[in-house]
């Protein structure tokens, strides 16, 4: 229903929270291995270097939670050079097969109890508000994540979070920054074409998923920078004038040549906005790690 809806828009859309099934999983952990994509591989880095400095600035005990914890590499980091001091582990994602695969991974550090929560960020935080135990908590919000929320939903989605925390807890927010569009364009057209797999997968997951009739060879993979928005857009134009029928939805869409459905953006952020975001949005000033050649930002942000 809520595909129907999106594809009907002006522009069509398809919401970018529908790439990730198994495949389209898969496919993102690819991604993040390809040398044209650093943010995962600069994060980590970052995360590996910088781990103990972060979480000295935290009390103990410690629970933590990440929200889309894909396949838990970097909760497994913050994990392994923090110790004795965690506490409780709760994983967020909307993917299963991230949370069998997170699950998986972290089953091979020393035992820390983890439960996983299947559904949105806005679900899984409300439960975490609801369910807190001893200790204060940390959210991670990783992989510049936050960079797939339009302006007004990143700031609500950073209220809804300072929201489910109290004081002695904190975020950390990992962002990617403003970087030169030849290096932003490689990154989200890969000459591997693997980002073109992930972005094409959405339609062939509705095909099998709702009973789509998109014809994979007749949408083309595009990724541009919007220098007045700041973002990468991800869209899929249609090669031809077309006709593709969703059973699920009780729906036909007519795709004239060159029309085209935006399914992702990835905006990209200065240090100083995501600051200033932090404190707009009732965190206390935040701290900041940069890697300045791959441009990417972690910043903690207490309460
Ligand atoms: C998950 N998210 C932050 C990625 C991004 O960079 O926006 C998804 C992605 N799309 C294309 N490549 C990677």
């Amino acid at each position: 229903a809520d595909v129907a809806e999106y594809l009907q828009r002006t522009p069509r859309q398809l919401p970018s929270r529908y790439f990730y099934d198994a495949l389209g999983s898969a496919l993102f952990d690819a991604i993040c291995r390809l040398p044209w994509y650093r943010v995962t591989r600069a994060e980590t880095a970052l995360l590996s270097r910088y781990a103990r400095q972060i979480l000295e600035r935290l009390p103990r005990p410690l629970n933590i939670s990440e929200l889309g914890c894909g396949n838990g590499e970097k909760l497994a980091i913050l994990l392994e050079r923090g110790g004795e001091r965690f506490r409780r582990v709760h994983l967020i994602d909307i993917s299963p097969a991230a949370l069998l695969s997170a699950r998986a991974r972290l089953a091979t550090l020393p035992a820390n109890p983890v439960t996983t929560f299947h559904g949105t960020y806005e679900e899984g935080l409300a439960r975490l508000a609801t369910h807190r135990s001893q200790g204060s908590w940390l959210v991670l919000f990783l992989g510049s994540n936050i960079g797939n929320f339009d302006p007004p939903a990143a700031r609500d989605m950073l209220r809804r979070i300072r929201g489910s925390l109290v004081e002695g807890d904190a975020l950390l927010l990992g962002t990617d920054l403003v970087k030169s569009p030849r290096v932003l364009q490689l990154a989200y057209d890969d000459p591997l074409q693997v980002t073109a797999a992930f972005n094409r997968n959405l339609l062939r997951r509705i095909n099998d998923e709702a009973g789509g009739t998109f014809d994979l060879d007749g949408f083309a993979h595009r990724a541009r920078w919007n220098p007045q928005h700041s973002r990468v857009e991800m869209h899929l134009v249609s090669t031809r004038q077309q006709l593709v029928r969703i059973a699920a939805a009780d729906l036909e869409v007519e795709f004239q040549k060159d029309e085209w459905i935006w399914t992702e953006s990835s905006y990209k952020y200065e240090p100083a906005h995501v600051l200033s975001e932090g404190c707009q949005a009732g965190f206390l000033d935040g701290e900041q790690w940069i890697d300045e050649d791959a441009r990417f930002a972690l910043t903690l942000f207490k309460v």
